[in-house]
């Protein structure tokens, strides 16, 4: 998956769309990084994404989260328990002592693990949320 965004990832609710396109932009630098493959040292560039995403979804999430608790969502504990579980893996991949040695396997991870979260996450878990704020709003 290359990032771009299609019209299918769409909730419909503005401020939301927005805030996925920029993890899809994060992602989408991720991409370039791998398809590239040159063996250039992308150490500097892979650390910059790794915060980028851990300092994106901090906002992101406590804002859905927030939403959700104002209209009394019956699925919030998900969305933060799956929230948490995409914290704890940034972290973990940030934390790594040998991102430097493994610059490849490190950014093929990141596409591969925020591939799985907007497939998962986004187009399932979000979405629910979504079609349940689109009736009561
Ligand atoms: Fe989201
Ligand atoms: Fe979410």
């Amino acid at each position: 998956m290359a990032f771009e965004w299609k019209d299918r990832y769409n909730l419909d609710i503005e401020e939301i769309d927005k805030q996925h396109k920029k993890l899809m932009e994060i992602g989408s630098k991720a991409y370039e990084i791998a398809i590239i493959n040159d063996g250039y040292d992308r150490y500097d560039q892979i650390m910059t994404i790794l915060d980028e995403l851990q300092e994106y979804t901090k906002y992101h999430f406590h804002y859905e989260e927030e939403l959700l608790k104002k209209h009394n969502y019956e699925h919030t504990h998900v969305q933060e328990e799956e929230h948490l579980s995409y914290v704890v893996k940034i972290a973990e991949l940030s934390s790594r002592e040998d991102i430097d040695d493994n610059q490849r396997k490190t950014i093929l991870e990141i596409i591969d693990f925020l591939s799985q979260w907007i497939s998962n996450h986004i187009m399932l878990s979000d979405r629910k949320y979504a079609e349940f704020l689109k009736a009561v709003i």
